[in-house]
């Protein structure tokens, strides 16, 4: 399954001119439930214009399925904006693992690749973990091109969940039992995920069919135990949980340049960092 949740094409950063200009006071600054502040928008002209298409900072507010207007960076819906962290919340899909009773194995592509890096944005490695869920499943997040480790830019890191009995499941334990998280490295912005196929999970599929492996913002998780014996992982979150992103400043994050002021010029508690030629004044 290939999943490119943003793919835009910023090459090159525009003058600091038109970063300079203030919104219009007339801006839609909330959709739905979710404020909307500057650099992002909705409508052109409220947004930080970063590039011919890069709609990065761009939103649409559309109404979904279930009646409510929710904010959207084309099919990524928006959870949330922190401006003073350089931080958005995003939804991300869980890459879902199933036993197949007809076939006696495991079902489908096991490898899922997530895609961000010609946005602004990296994943944040402080607030997200690579999370897996189910029995018997080992499961890596790495670089796409993880088999070439001899360029020095891969990366490839994983866990393992195990079940050896559903007494021994706890809620909100993601330790090992049913549920293990692992760190990713700081500055990616894309991933793959994949299953290790090979373990056989026939005796186990009647107990836990499905494994589930996600990034995910570690403050939100919290394991059920539920999600191993009744499988309601998906069913519970809507097959997508929140993942954060920092906002890339030059080669590292927002956050990481606000620190150090001698470097980019994101001095004032009232400036966006976004860029090193780039500051942003809120208005
Ligand atoms: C939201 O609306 C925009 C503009 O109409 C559209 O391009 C986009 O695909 C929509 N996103 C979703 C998730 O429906
Ligand atoms: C399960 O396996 C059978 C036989 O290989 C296949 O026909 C079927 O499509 C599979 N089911 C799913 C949900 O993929
Ligand atoms: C964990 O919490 C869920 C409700 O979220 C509950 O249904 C389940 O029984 C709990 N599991 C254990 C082992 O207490
Ligand atoms: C997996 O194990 C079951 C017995 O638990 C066996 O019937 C089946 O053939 C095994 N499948 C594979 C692919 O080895
Ligand atoms: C799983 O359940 C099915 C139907 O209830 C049963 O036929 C099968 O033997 C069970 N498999 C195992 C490994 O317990
Ligand atoms: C801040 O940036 C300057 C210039 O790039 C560099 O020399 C200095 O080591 C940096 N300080 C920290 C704490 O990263």
């Amino acid at each position: 399954m290939l999943l490119t949740l943003i793919a835009v094409l910023a090459s090159a950063w525009p003058a600091a001119a038109a970063a300079s200009q203030p919104p219009s006071g007339t801006c839609q600054r909330r959709c739905g439930d979710v404020d909307i502040p500057y650099p992002f928008g909705i409508a052109r002209g409220c947004y930080l214009y970063t590039g011919e298409n890069d709609v990065t900072f761009g939103l649409t507010c559309n109404l979904t399925a279930d009646g409510t207007y929710r904010p959207f960076c084309f099919e990524v819906e928006v959870l949330g904006v922190s401006v003073a962290r350089g931080q958005a919340r995003v939804r991300n899909e869980i890459n879902p693992w199933c036993y197949n009773a007809t076939s006696r194995s495991m079902d489908g592509g096991s490898s899922m690749w997530t895609d961000f890096s010609d946005s602004s944005f990296m994943l944040s490695d402080e607030d997200n973990r690579f999370t897996v869920v189910g029995c018997n499943s080992l499961a890596y997040v790495s670089s796409k091109d993880a088999s070439q480790f001899a360029t020095g830019s891969t990366y490839m890191t994983g866990c393992m969940a195990t079940c050896p009995g559903a007494g021994r499941l706890e809620n909100g334990s993601c330790s090992g039992m049913g549920c293990c998280q692992a760190a990713i490295p700081r500055g990616i912005n894309s991933y793959d995920v994949v299953f290790e196929e090979k373990f056989n999970t026939t005796a186990i599929a009647n107990f836990s069919r499905c494994s589930y492996a996600v990034l995910v913002e570690a403050a939100w998780f919290d394991f059920r135990t539920t999600y191993v014996t009744a499988g309601d992982f998906m069913a519970s979150t809507g097959g997508k949980v929140p993942l954060v992103l920092d906002w890339v400043v030059g080669k590292v994050t927002c956050r990481e340049a606000m620190r150090n002021t001698t470097a980019y010029a994101c001095v004032s508690s009232s400036s966006v960092c976004v860029d090193s030629r780039i500051q942003v004044r809120l208005p």
